[in-house]
């Protein structure tokens, strides 16, 4: 790509990180100071800064198992992913109603990632659902479309041949299966909760096919994967808040429209009937509610259940998709037996 270049350093850790930013942006924006560069996040893959005219995301040894080499392919992978969704788009038919991060410069070790950045605000789940009913919808609306732009812009093939086999369909009755595995274990550790919610979800799928491609006949597009509100952005005054930017691409790849919605499901129902009704609208698919709740519990079951750690330093269980799953199933309630069954770590 013409608009950026690719440049190799060394990989970070703990005050490392500050030295890599700096030769970092020695070279791809040399008027910028390390003093006008200002850290945004410390996430589990990344640690993000915001400089001028551009975010960097530094791989960054994750804390769930997750080495250097995982974060670092995870940041090549999102690379890859922006330059084919960024060269998609440049076919002037296809319209985003929002804006996605164009690759200013990447390392092609996968150390660090800079893009170009856009403003806007970026508001918690709760902030969210105060918006007013007009915003909600035109937020639904708005995902919407951008997940018919996204589609039409990649080629899930393309994508495959680019990143690898290892990088296709999320297997999630695969995925769930290897967690029914451990239903004993859980059983063991005192996660009833957890394993009461596993068990009704047997019931509900059979989980021996993809039941989202073959049982509902929804067609497999490219998705982002990750579209909770912490990946989007907004810009506008109190009652007109519109979506600006929807960045972090790391994960995006094969999915259905359910799979990008499901998110909203967290947000309200006003938002989730609008991205359906403009689903329904635009394509043949009619997806419901209850396949998106569905959707939604079954993928943050899976990934509470899978971030059971057990690890010499205790037993932890992921808070967030463990608040996830409990939104959705407000019958499952888990602070209490969170406390009890996981001491806190050192
Ligand atoms: N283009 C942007 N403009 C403004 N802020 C941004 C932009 N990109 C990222 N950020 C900020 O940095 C944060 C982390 O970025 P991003 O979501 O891309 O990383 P991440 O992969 O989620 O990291 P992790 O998974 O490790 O938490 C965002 O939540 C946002 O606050
Ligand atoms: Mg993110």
């Amino acid at each position: 790509m013409s608009d950026s270049q690719e440049t190799s350093a060394s990989s970070p850790d703990g005050q490392a990180v500050y030295e890599l930013v700096a030769a970092v942006l020695s070279e791809i924006a040399p008027s910028v100071s390390l003093d006008d560069c200002e850290k945004v996040d410390e996430g589990q893959m990344n640690t993000t800064f915001l400089y001028p005219g551009g975010v960097l995301k530094i791989a960054k040894e994750g804390y769930q198992g997750l080495t250097l080499n995982v974060t670092r392919a995870a940041l090549r992978g999102e690379a890859v992913r922006v330059r084919l969704l960024t060269s998609g788009l440049d076919n002037t038919d296809i319209q985003l109603p929002v804006e996605t991060p164009r690759v200013i410069a990447a390392d092609p070790e996968g150390a660090w990632l800079a893009l170009k950045a856009y403003g806007g605000h970026v508001y918690s789940r709760q902030e969210i659902r105060r918006f007013s009913a007009e915003e909600l919808k035109e937020l639904g609306r708005t995902v919407g479309t951008f997940t018919l732009g996204t589609s039409q812009a990649v080629d899930i093939r393309t994508l495959r041949q680019q990143i690898g086999d290892e990088q296709g369909v999320i297997d999630k009755p695969a995925q769930f299966r290897e967690v029914l595995g451990k239903l004993s274990m859980f059983e063991a550790m005192g996660y009833a909760n957890l394993v009461e919610l596993l068990r009704s979800y047997v019931d509900e799928y059979d989980f021996a096919h993809d039941f989202l491609r073959q049982e509902r006949g929804l067609s497999l597009i490219f998705t982002h994967r990750d579209l909770h509100q912490g990946n989007m952005s907004f810009i506008g005054p109190d009652g007109q808040r519109k979506l600006k930017e929807i960045f972090d691409w790391a994960l995006a790849g094969a999915g259905t429209a359910a799979h990008n919605f499901r998110y909203l499901a967290l947000l309200s129902p006003v938002a989730l009937r609008a991205a359906l009704d403009y689903w329904r609208e635009k394509t043949d698919e009619d997806i419901s509610e209850e396949l998106v709740i569905a959707c939604a519990g079954l993928h943050f079951a899976i990934s509470c259940a899978r971030s059971i750690d057990i690890t010499v330093t205790g037993q932890t269980i992921n808070p967030i998709a463990a608040g996830n799953v409990e939104l959705l199933h407000p019958q499952y309630t888990w602070g209490s037996e969170l406390s009890r069954v996981v001491p806190a770590r050192p």
